[in-house]
């Protein structure tokens, strides 16, 4: 069993994924393939269903769909009766587009547009993790001309450093997102939501930040929310009702990664929360999370047909393949980590040290930067990535106009599509051929 994808197998020489073997699966639908396990898909989702939905009253979990967004994610999302957090008009069109009930997603943004607050509330989204001043006017405005209620979550910073890249951190002082726990500032956003005719005041929303290890990190930030929750009550005489503790739960992509486990993590938030609100004799509140990256990461694995090998003396040898960072901007990005093998040797030991690169004109075009493989590495092989369920698809491009691959669901031996591959025809889909007019 390879260790990041509970459904992903070594049966001699061969990696399988969901009971698909991979070689097949890249012969038929091609590469560079995006293969994503339904079952692990359900299984997190289930997870997130069985271990906090069901066992704490009135709570929901949000799947953060930036992570991972198309029809058949919402429909899978929508089967098990948990929520959405989108960032843009454009994943809310997905997901309503999939029938996902708009009272379970949550919209959220440090820039959200007119058009898109508009967009949401009149197609019945009307959850807003409300982010900065301006955007109080807006949804004042906004929702008073269309006759609507804005329910308002709260993004506050609490002022902690934690995640996997400075990139990916939000929960410091000097950040883009949400209001300033420090100088009161929160305490103005709340009291002029509570002072609005439009937005009503739920409660309060953190997101420290991504790929998080640290389960002090959460304790530490959910502790100082309660003392917002306090400071909110002293202030205006109001209880708090909701309370949304972020996502950013750490994933393994490679075996020095180690995952929290998810039910330590929420049972250490539910406990300070519940113990907190008990205290005070309030009742209890509704309480979200909204990990992304926990429910999808480990699910996918991409497919790459190796091509050129090259040696250079006393330095590496580069393996590149037929993608690169157009559908992989991770290692790029972040610097990410990866782990893989050689979807067709799969059983053969790993001697030769190498780094993966892709095929776009950058030196940043590095997937893999260091991997052991088969010594028997050769060009026409099927090189498999792991944990490349999140963030890739989502944030893939057309660079070098390389056109996106496709996304198959494997599931139990069978496999289908569920993003089609991009044609040449497609790079050209927006292009306008015409002359200057006045
Ligand atoms: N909630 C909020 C408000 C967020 O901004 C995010 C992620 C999440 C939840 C979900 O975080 P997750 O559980 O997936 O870590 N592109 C980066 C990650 C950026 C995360 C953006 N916000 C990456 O590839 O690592």
């Amino acid at each position: 069993m390879v260790f990041q994808t509970r459904f992903a197998t070594i049966e001699g020489n061969d990696l399988y994924i969901d009971g698909c073997k991979a070689t097949d699966l890249a012969k038929q639908y091609g590469t560079p393939l995006y293969v994503m396990s339904e079952s692990h898909i359900r299984h997190q989702m289930n997870e997130l269903k069985t271990k906090f939905m069901d066992k704490y009253e009135g709570s929901l979990p949000l799947f953060a769909s930036k992570s991972f967004s198309c029809l058949a994610i919402y429909k899978l999302a929508s089967e098990y009766g948990i929520g959405i957090d989108c960032v843009s008009a454009g994943e809310i069109s997905i997901a309503l587009k999939a029938g996902f009930d708009p009272d379970k997603i949550y919209f959220h943004g440090n820039n959200k547009l007119p058009s898109e607050i508009e967009y949401a509330l009149s197609h019945g989204v009307t959850h807003f993790v409300i982010d900065n001043f301006y955007e109080i006017e807006l949804c004042e405005k906004i929702a008073g001309e269309l006759g609507k209620t804005v329910k308002a979550t709260v993004r506050v910073v609490p002022g902690i450093k934690a995640g996997g890249h400075n990139y990916i951190m939000t929960g410091h002082k000097d950040t883009k997102f949400g209001f300033s726990s420090h100088y009161g500032i929160y305490l103005k956003a709340i009291g002029q939501i509570l002072e609005s005719k439009n937005i009503e005041y739920e409660g309060l929303h953190a997101h420290i930040g991504s790929q998080v290890f640290d389960l002090y990190a959460y304790i530490s930030s959910i502790t100082k929310f309660m003392g917002f929750v306090d400071e909110i009550y002293n202030t205006f005489g109001v209880v708090t009702k909701k309370v949304n503790a972020g996502g950013g739960y750490g994933i393994a992509y490679t075996k020095d990664d180690e995952p929290l486990d998810f039910e330590v993590i929420t049972s250490e938030i539910m406990k300070v929360v519940y113990d907190h609100y008990d205290e005070k004799g309030w009742n209890r509140p509704s309480v979200m999370i909204e990990p992304g990256r926990y429910v999808v990461g480990n699910a996918g694995i991409t497919l790459y047909t190796v091509g050129v090998i090259k040696e250079i003396p006393d330095v590496r040898t580069y393996v590149s393949v037929d993608g690169g960072m157009a559908d992989n901007i991770r290692t790029a990005l972040y610097d990410a980590d990866y782990d893989g093998i050689v979807a067709n040797k799969a059983g053969e030991t790993k001697t030769k040290k190498v780094r993966v690169a892709g095929k776009c004109c950058e030196s940043a075009d590095v997937i893999v930067k260091d991997i052991n493989v088969t010594a028997n590495i050769m060009p026409g092989d099927i090189f498999a990535v792991y944990t490349t369920g999140a963030y890739c698809y989502t944030m893939s491009s057309n660079y070098n106009q390389l056109p996106k691959p496709a996304v198959v669901f494997a599931h139990e031996g069978k496999s289908k599509t569920v993003i089609r591959r991009q044609t040449f025809d497609d790079l050209i889909v927006y292009d306008v051929v015409e002359d200057y007019h006045d």
